[in-house]
């Protein structure tokens, strides 16, 4: 009886608060009116109902990180959760929405979040591998198909985009961000929260978005995750932020804060970075969720003494979902009591955890992302798997072809595939891979074997060793099928747990033994290209002595297999391009095309003179730099011209250059624009990338490529730390990398 009554009241107060006013497809939100009706719920919930919102807990379904509460489903009951994460598929949703919407007194549904970062289902190639299309409506298409996968079994909010700049590839975590750059990687960004939400996060088929991780995460001393960072204000502003600014410029709902400390203030109770900042200087809108217990962590950081202080800390600091250490659920009342938090923070976090449930239409159908129909027919389609193939041939980055190894002549009828990741399927779906399936991924030997069955070409496949042992046990036998065959592909790299999370590496060379079976297969001198499959620079510069041809195929989800294949056959060319420095060792670490000069730079002309800023025992060239990919044709550059000379702020400088395609193939060209500001109130980097154009010629074909530039481009932050431009003289560069191309200069007035 008293759960009918209770019931009862629920949906009477539920209707009678959220009738649906925006019943249909009105894909408007009315401001005032979502205002009113929030406004109006908080006014009516308990002290423990509010603190209820702002618990975050992992359902069961994947674990990802230290800690568990297997009680989630009576704490749903009890009131004591307002979001969960980590469920998906519709009947289980729809169960714990069910304890939500029917056995709390409100009735208040529950978001439903989950790590899709680069797919749901039809998992596509890791983020750092579609940032090297530069192809940012692709990069936005992909995460449309997500959003629109996930929100087919529950899901409302996606963990992603993550927008962490990386400089150092011993980081693991770069897989999942667009490299090195700020500038592509704030572009990549936009174009990331646009994908999930689309025009209206009340579509069905669009989710909230949520970047990750602010902010800095991807600068830990020593590479090491979760370690320390220590950067100084400028590089803050200037590196770190920029694509975090950028998600707030498109509307990104939500925001997860960072494991590390930055400067010594952990970003969990960093009030300047989440009041100050992301509130009152750039006006974000949405809610902020801590990551997985870093409210607890507050106490191992050495801030807070106990979770009541650390729980004191996060609120204050603006922090208002708290994701697995139930620290709120436990000490906000007590710590109201004593005022030690003051209860309107816990009314803007309630007030902006309920508007973004309003947003999603959960108050007009808790039930609406529970849909069997659309669960059925709109996962791992063919148009999906079609577009998840065609990014991966982006995503490649051809690093050698020496004498035109690549593409596999037609002549070619024996094939032999060596490598541990050769027939790797669950390692294609890379370190985040939501609820995609080994199963469903086309390996390299699939790729080569159907691709082979039209061409009458029969492949042999030989592992040869494992990926991290010292076992050289399949070495005969792949010295046998090399011998056998025409042409060989080595596939080498990492395990997909090698990167991501927690997978930091002090040793970036090939693991195992790896290199040691590649120089036996070369040395046959067979025509042999090597595929690498990894989730980071790796630091391979004696294969690069040895191999004739090496393709950087990264983990390329569902359809690895086919989309290098659709390269190695040379039904597409490569046009990728790094977007993340190749070191030539650990030593060089942190590396990045947008260095500054220092005061003692090498003098090309007298590289040996002894004081200067180099290593006795290493370049300080990169193997490959920021930008660098070829393809199978060559492009030529020429006829670099300038609008003007000089401009002023009201002015648009046109920078054109001609670009030829010299080769026999039909390809497309990443034409890439640097500026180097050569004197500034503050040292400037030697080169800033500032703007590219994707080209594509045929055969012989020329095509004139005009990219613009604004005073507004040239802004750094200055010696007194203000956002500026400042009058001088510019080099610009024009060319198929960071480090060649055209040059010229302009004065700025
Ligand atoms: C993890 C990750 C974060 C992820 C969260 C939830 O620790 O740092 O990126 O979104 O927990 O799985």
């Amino acid at each position: 009886m008293k759960n009918q009554i209770h019931l009862f009241f629920s949906i009477a107060c539920f209707s009678f608060l959220f009738q649906s006013c925006n019943s249909g497809p009105n894909l408007k939100i009315d401001t005032n009116n979502y205002q009113k009706k929030v406004d109006s719920l908080i006014k009516i919930m308990t002290f423990d109902e509010k603190i209820g919102q702002l618990n975050l807990l992992a359902s069961g379904w994947d674990v990802t990180g230290p800690v568990m509460d297997p009680n989630y489903k009576q704490l749903i009951k009890q009131g004591k959760v307002g979001a969960i994460f980590n469920a998906y598929k519709v009947d289980y949703v729809a169960d714990l929405q069910r304890l939500a919407v029917e056995e709390t007194r409100l009735g208040i549904p529950l978001l439903f979040g989950y790590d899709v970062i680069h797919g749901y289902r039809t998992i596509f190639p890791i983020p750092l591998a579609q940032s090297c299309t530069w192809d940012l409506a692709m990069i936005e298409h992909s995460d449309r198909i997500a959003a629109s996968e996930a929100t087919a079994e529950g899901i409302n909010w996606a963990f992603a985009p993550m927008v962490d700049i990386s400089r150092d590839p011993r980081w693991g975590r770069v897989s999942e961000g667009a490299g090195e750059d700020t500038w592509l990687g704030s572009k990549i960004a936009a174009a990331r929260v646009r994908g999930f939400q689309g025009e209206s996060i009340y579509d069905e088929r669009t989710l909230l978005a949520c970047m990750k991780h602010f902010a800095a995460y991807g600068a830990p001393q020593a590479g090491r995750d979760y370690h320390t960072v220590d950067i100084s204000e400028r590089s803050l502003l200037e590196y770190y932020l920029p694509p975090f600014k950028a998600c707030v410029d498109a509307g990104v709902a939500s925001v997860m804060t960072s494991f590390n400390e930055i400067s010594g203030v952990p970003s969990s109770s960093n009030h300047w970075l989440y009041t100050d900042l992301l509130r009152d200087s750039w006006g974000f809108k949405g809610f902020v969720v801590t990551d997985y217990t870093s409210i607890y962590e507050l106490i191992p950081h050495g801030v807070a003494e106990d979770s009541a202080h650390a729980g004191e800390l996060a609120l204050n600091a603006g922090i208002q979902l708290d994701m697995q250490s139930s620290i709120y659920l436990k000490n906000l009342k007590n710590l109201v009591a004593t005022g030690k938090v003051n209860e309107t923070l816990i009314d803007k976090a309630v007030s902006d955890i309920l508007t973004a449930k309003y947003k999603l239409g959960l108050f007009d159908d808790p039930y609406r992302y529970c849909n069997k129909t659309r669960q059925e027919n709109e996962i791992m389609t063919q148009e999906s798997k079609d577009f998840a193939r065609q990014m991966v041939t982006k995503s490649c980055v051809l690093l050698k072809n020496d004498n035109q190894t690549l593409p596999i002549p037609e002549s070619v009828k024996k094939i032999a595939l060596i490598g541990p990741l050769g027939d790797a399927d669950v390692d294609m779906l890379g370190n985040w891979s939501a609820t995609g399936l080994a199963q469903n991924c086309v390996t390299l030997l699939d790729g080569l074997k159907s691709e082979g069955i039209n061409k009458n070409i029969q492949v042999h496949f030989v592992k040869g060793c494992n990926v991290n042992d010292d076992s050289t046990y399949g070495f005969n036998d792949a010295i046998k099928a090399a011998k056998n065959a025409d042409y060989v592909i080595l596939a080498l790299g990492e395990h997909r747990n090698m990167s991501g999370e927690a997978a930091s590496r002090t040793n970036l060379d090939l693991p195992g033994v790896q290199l040691h079976l590649a120089e036996k297969i070369i040395e046959l001198g067979k025509p042999t290209a090597v595929i690498l499959f990894n989730g980071r620079p790796l630091t391979i510069p004696e294969l690069n002595k040895k191999a004739p041809a090496i393709l950087e195929a990264w983990f390329g989800g569902v359809e690895s297999g086919n989309g290098i294949a659709d390269l190695l056959f040379g039904k597409a060319v490569p046009s990728g391009k790094l977007t993340m420095t190749f070191p030539l060792n650990v030593g060089q670490i942190p590396i990045h095309y947008n260095m500054k000069n220092n005061g003692r730079p090498v003098d090309p002309t007298n590289p040996e003179y002894q004081f200067r800023s180099k290593y006795l025992d290493s370049p300080n060239e990169p193997l490959f730099p920021f930008g660098y990919g070829l393809s199978y044709t060559t492009f030529e550059y020429s006829d670099l011209k300038l609008s003007a000379s000089e401009i002023t702020n009201t002015d648009t400088l046109l920078i054109q250059a001609r670009i030829t395609n010299t080769g026999n193939f039909d390809g497309e060209e990443i034409v890439q624009l640097y500026v180097h500001d050569l004197v500034g109130s503050v040292t400037r980097p030697v080169k800033e990338l500032k703007g590219f154009s994707k080209v594509f010629l045929t055969k012989g074909e020329s095509k004139t490529v005009t990219i613009k530039l604004t005073t507004n481009d040239l802004r750094f932050y200055t010696l007194d730390m203000l956002y500026a431009y400042e009058p001088g003289k510019f080099e610009v560069y024009i060319g198929p990398n960071s480090s060649t191309g055209l040059k010229d200069s302009f004065l700025v007035k």
